[in-house]
């Protein structure tokens, strides 16, 4: 039977935004989009994007009409595979099920979050060997690298390594010109990853923890070792880069703004300025779809078979749920950002990512530094379309 009939206006074109302005300072053209043309396609991306906060988490969240299962991307080819971010339907849920268990809420209390604690206080003893650093690499860095590599079960790989198979994936997945030395480059740290992924799991019965890879191993129906591979990948590409840009960006917000470092000092809390930082900057910008299904939203037509990107950076700035969104401000109430996805694919990290930063790193931060302070504010830039976070966060700690 033929499909039904949509009829819709044509959705506008945007040819005054540059891949520039996407790249320098993307909360202006999104607010621009917001305004104008909330539904529009980007010439400078070749995509239509979606940017109020309704449409985004309606992209994510209805199935019916959006998937996530497109194989046009360079992703495939990045990965060495297809991932379970890319799947549908069941076989999504079997794929995201064998990994599930790592970050059960039971486990996060029981187990991760006295090692994140150790591992903090390790790394904070380093710190305090300086008077004035770069915290991304003196802290965000090696953090990020060490706690991922943790909780995924490759504690061998250096940090440099980690962040040299996060920046491969990526930069593959972002590969729409489809370059060949992009992709020679992404084949050869996932030939890297495979090696390394292949020998653990050869000396399985030796080293089972808690770990995303212990956890796929010992699940009752594991999952394929392709499969096994690609989803550590997911978590390498999609982790370890963002866990860095999120707590940089948090950073900049609370040194920016001394008062509110002690508003959550009084507080004894400091989950609200960890969700302010992830809703201010999401690392992650935007998250592709493709149309399963014609449909009219906003009274235009969105044509089956289009890649689309809804962008949760802009969602997260939408006027009509914050107030002053450009603000960062720990005192809001809480609503919820969609930094980490919606619907079937929800980030399944979204709430180790809460605890190892809200409830363990920031306090321990400002009770081992409690002068800590920015070397220069207005030298602290961002940069980023898809991944975006500060390129350096320069502060005195004493
Ligand atoms: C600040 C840090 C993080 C951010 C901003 C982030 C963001 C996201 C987003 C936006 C998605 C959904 C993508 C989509 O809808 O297409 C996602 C999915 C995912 N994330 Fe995260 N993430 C973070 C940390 C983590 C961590 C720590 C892990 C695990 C160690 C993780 C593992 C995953 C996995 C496995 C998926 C795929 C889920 C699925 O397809 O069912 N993420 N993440």
């Amino acid at each position: 039977m033929s499909e039904k009939t949509v009829i819709g206006f044509d959705i506008p074109i945007d040819e005054e935004t540059t891949m520039s302005m996407l790249n320098s300072d993307p909360a202006t053209v999104y607010r621009r989009l917001r305004q104008r043309t909330p539904i529009v396609r980007l010439e400078a991306i070749g995509r239509i994007v979606f940017t109020k906060a309704d449409d985004v988490r309606r992209v994510k969240m209805d199935t019916e009409h959006f998937g996530s299962n497109d194989v046009t991307t360079p992703m495939q080819r990045a990965f060495g595979g297809h991932t379970l971010m890319r799947k549908d339907g069941c076989e999504h849920v079997r794929e995201r099920e064998a990994m599930k268990g790592t970050f059960e809420p039971s486990c996060l209390s029981s187990y991760w979050k006295s090692e994140f604690e150790y591992l903090a206080d390790e790394l904070l003893d380093e710190l305090a060997t300086n008077k004035t650093v770069d915290l991304l690499t003196a802290f965000a860095q090696p953090l990020s690298a060490r706690y991922l590599k943790k909780v995924l079960g490759i504690q061998d790989v250096s940090d440099e390594q980690l962040f040299s198979w996060a920046t491969a994936l990526i930069t593959g997945a972002m590969n729409t010109s489809l370059d060949k030395k992009i992709f020679n480059m992404s084949d050869k740290k996932n030939k890297e990853m495979n090696t390394c992924f292949d020998q653990l799991i050869a000396n399985k019965n030796k080293n089972m923890d808690y770990s995303v890879l212990s956890t796929m191993l010992s699940h009752t129906h594991p999952i394929e070792v392709s499969q096994i591979r690609t989803n550590m990948k997911i978590c390498i590409g999609g982790a370890v880069i963002e866990t860095r840009d999120a707590l940089l960006s948090t950073l900049y917000g609370l040194l920016s703004q001394p008062k509110q470092i002690q508003y959550c000092i009084d507080q004894n809390d400091w989950t609200g300025a960890c969700a302010e930082g992830l809703r201010w900057v999401a690392p992650i910008q935007a998250s592709p779809r493709i149309v399963k299904k014609s449909l009219i939203m906003r009274g235009m037509l969105i044509p089956k078979g289009e890649t689309v990107m809804a962008i949760q950076a802009s969602a997260n700035h939408d006027e009509e749920i914050w107030e002053n969104p450009h603000l960062f401000d720990v005192r809001r109430k809480p609503e919820d950002n969609q930094t980490f996805g919606d619907g079937p694919h929800k980030c399944l990290g979204g709430d180790m990512y809460r605890m190892l930063i809200g409830q363990v790193v920031i306090p321990k931060l400002f009770a081992r530094f409690p002068a800590l302070s920015l070397k220069n504010k207005n030298l602290v830039d961002f940069k980023g379309f898809a991944f975006r976070g500060p390129t350096s966060l320069f502060v005195s700690l004493v």
